[in-house]
């Protein structure tokens, strides 16, 4: 065995022809690659390398180094891995079988897992939190009859997986674009295959100490997801669609009647003209920019769809240019690879390409601000065509070269999501551009839903490890359709999912064509006022939702949590699919299944504050709880104070003159992050945070970032019964 580094932070380690790299990186990662690897369709961040700490001289045909101050690695004369920790191995990957089959190039990395271990990650897979036991094949796919975990593969393509392992949890980020097929140990029960169908190999590991380091630095190096407009945690409302100005104007005016919040008003497919992207009907929607304009002065955004796939028109605009551009999918012969999406027949362009993605940032810029429109939805963009998957020796054209449709297919989703990811920034905006299909790398740019689940109690239980699993791949926000979007709900199934996902990050009601309505005001009185009680809940929490967002862009803390991501240390958390947390502070526990009024609700170490009655409990221990229709559990940690807006319809920061701070327990810390939560300036520092601290019977307030002339006139303090109001002022002591 010889090695050598070519640079200080890079070893290579050969043993006759095969050679392996390893370059050490900063926050506990290390990137480990046996071929070259090509990565040029997916940015990843540079993160700072670092020196390994010890090298020894082989003996024994073992090379042994130390990463960290506990963490070791043993590589021996077959080029075998082996990660220690505190001389204990945790982690040892078999990287020997990189191979061509006749179908295709095939690597392989293979490991063994400690009869406990736990598999988590993955983003949106219809599973439990703990995915062991389960196989997937990640390439982005639309199949709209996907009721459970039978189906590999999704949406979103995300090759991130948390590890508990050997008394370890440890990451593993698999960066290619192509397709990756993982046995998460479900053909041998103790072995984890994770393949590529490529021939070169290539991971990251993360051997941070708990999930939150670990997915910090997972995070940083795919990039953290954007900092979002505190308008977007509103409640939204979608169908499939409101097809005309009359049914859009319909839904705001329910909306007001019923008093129930709203902030955006979702146009599906139908304001197109013939399915055209970036198109208006004009006899359905004869003035768009005025809807959009009287909607906003009720504090309603638009947002409407936009599709992958561009009609097959000589006469669209889109249609020729990209034509005209070579932009298009081909087939080998040359000739334009049609599919078939809701226009008919339709082309798919390379949307990374430079030419490509500067005509759309124009399109889309102009239909915003023509019609005033807010956010942009993306979707089919896997790319789906009705005639079957596109065959993988399709090619695109990305700036001069190019891919065969089983290297651009994962990459394809982030190319069109990136033309948009700028179009609100030129007026000084954030974006609002989400996605259905992703790689891990696109949080930078979009935010996701989980696209066509089904109006199924199944569906709702499974929202909480779908949406948490996404958090943990990296997508802050990410919801799915409350209520469902295939087939018809009914009154009970709308309560509990509203409930279920109520502090979920992204929260709209949408639900197919020729579905039952879904919207809260559909069924009786009853479940208006659950819902209005549950929204007001969520737009109380709106400044903390958007105080975890902003540390979520900044640190790639994660703002939705599994139960483990606070409690790692506690067995009984690592499998908990019914239970989430919001930060470190609270804990939801609501009802997922059908007639269920009582369950039993697992609280980790320490006190617990029902949010609601204000009663406390002992955790490390389940407790049973009666949960009526109109009632789901939110518990507050003990030494929490949570930052609360009340009497909102709508979010718009301008108008936000009260700032209540609600303390839990004797001895308590919050934290206020405010800007004017929409703008750019945020990033010049025009942004304050607050620390805000309770004992003794005082509660004082310590402004420590100042950069942003506040909105606040008012400061409410509340504890338990009591509560008093001060005039706004930047640093307070107050007797509570
Ligand atoms: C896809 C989307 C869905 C949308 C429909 C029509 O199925 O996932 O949300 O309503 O297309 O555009």
């Amino acid at each position: 065995m010889n090695y050598q580094f070519t640079d200080k932070n890079h070893l290579e380690v050969s043993s006759g022809s095969k050679r392996l790299h390893l370059v050490f990186l900063e926050n506990a990662s290390i990137h480990v690659y046996v071929n070259e690897c090509p990565k040029d369709l997916i940015e990843l961040n540079e993160v700072l390398e670092t020196k390994v700490l010890r090298i020894l001289p082989p003996s024994d045909g073992i090379l042994k180094m130390s990463l960290s101050e506990s963490v070791d690695l043993e590589i021996d004369e077959k080029l075998n891995l082996r990660f220690l920790h505190a001389g204990h191995e945790f982690f040892s990957p078999r990287l020997n079988n990189a191979k061509k089959t006749k179908r295709n190039d095939y690597a392989e990395i293979d490991f063994d897992i400690s009869d406990d271990a736990k598999i988590y990650g993955l983003g949106d897979k219809m599973a439990p939190m703990n995915r062991r036991g389960y196989s997937y094949v990640n390439t982005n796919t639309d199949d709209s009859n996907h009721q459970d975990e039978l189906f590999p593969s999704l949406y979103k393509s995300i090759n991130y997986l948390l590890v508990r392992s050997f008394d370890r949890f440890f990451g593993l980020y698999f960066p290619s674009t192509y397709a990756y097929e993982y046995d998460l140990a479900k053909a041998s029960l103790n072995e984890v295959k994770v393949g590529l169908r490529k021939d070169y190999l290539d991971f990251y590991l993360f051997y941070g100490d708990d999930p939150k380091q670990i997915t910090s630095a997972y995070s940083l190096l795919v990039g953290h997801p954007y900092f979002i407009r505190m308008k977007m945690l509103g409640n939204q409302q979608s169908r499939w669609s409101y097809e005309d100005e009359k049914m859009v104007r319909e839904v705001a005016k329910q909306y007001k009647k019923f008093d129930l919040p709203l902030d955006y008003i979702h146009l599906d497919i139908h304001h197109m003209d013939g399915y055209r992207d970036f198109t208006v009907d004009k006899i359905r929607f004869p003035d768009l920019a005025k809807l959009a304009d009287d909607l906003k002065r009720q504090g309603i955004g638009l947002v409407t769809i936009n599709d992958a796939g561009i009609k097959v028109d000589p006469d669209y605009e889109i249609y020729a240019k990209c034509v005209e551009n070579g932009w298009e999918a081909k087939n080998p012969d040359g000739t334009s690879f049609i599919g078939r999406v809701w226009p008919g027949d339709s082309i798919f362009p390379a949307y990374s390409n430079k030419g490509c993605r500067e005509f759309f940032f124009d399109k889309a810029k102009e239909f915003v601000t023509t019609y005033h429109v807010d956010g942009i939805w993306n979707d089919m963009n896997e790319p789906h065509s009705f005639t079957g998957p596109l065959p993988d020796e399709v090619t695109f054209e990305v700036d001069g070269k190019k891919r065969e449709f089983a290297e651009y297919h994962n990459a394809f989703p982030e190319g069109m999501v990136r033309c948009f990811d700028e179009v609100y920034s030129e007026a000084n905006r954030r974006p609002y551009v989400f996605t259905r299909a992703c790689m891990a790398t696109t949080a930078k740019y979009a935010f996701a839903w989980n696209g066509d689940n089904f109006s199924l109690w199944h569906h709702l239980g499974l929202s909480i490890p779908q949406i948490l699993s996404m958090s943990l791949s990296n997508f802050m926000i990410d919801g799915v359709d409350i209520g469902g979007f295939g087939g018809d709900g009914n009154k009970e199934l709308l309560i509990r999912w509203c409930e279920g996902n109520i502090l979920m990050p992204f929260f709209r009601n949408h639900s197919s064509l020729h579905t039952k309505a879904q919207e809260p005001y559909a069924y009786d009185k009853e479940t208006v006022d659950i819902y209005r009680k549950y929204l007001e809940f969520r737009y109380r929490m709106i400044p903390y939702l958007y105080t975890l967002a902003h540390r979520v862009s900044t640190l790639g803390e994660m703002m939705v949590r599994p139960l483990f991501y606070n409690y790692p240390e506690d067995k009984e958390t690592y499998e908990t699919n019914d239970e989430y947390m919001v930060g470190d502070a609270l804990l939801l526990a609501p009802i997922v299944n059908q007639g269920q009024t009582v369950r039993a609700i697992y609280l980790p170490k320490g006190i617990w504050h029902d949010y609601f009655t204000g009663e406390t409990y002992e955790g490390g221990r389940y407790i049973m709880m009666k949960l009526a229709l109109d009632e789901t559990a939110v518990f507050v940690k003990d030494g929490s104070i949570l930052p609360e807006f009340d009497g909102l319809k709508y979010i718009d920061k301008k108008k936000i003159h009260r700032i209540t701070y609600r303390v839990f327990g004797e001895k308590a810390d919050g934290f206020l992050y405010e800007d004017d939560g929409d703008s750019l300036n945020y990033l010049k520092g025009k942004f304050n945070t607050y620390h805000i601290h309770y004992e003794g019977g005082k509660v004082g307030i310590q402004k420590d970032h100042r950069g942003y002339h506040s909105t606040f006139k008012e400061i409410v303090f509340a504890k338990g019964e009591k509560q008093i109001s001060v005039p706004y002022q930047e640093n307070v002591e107050e007797e509570l």
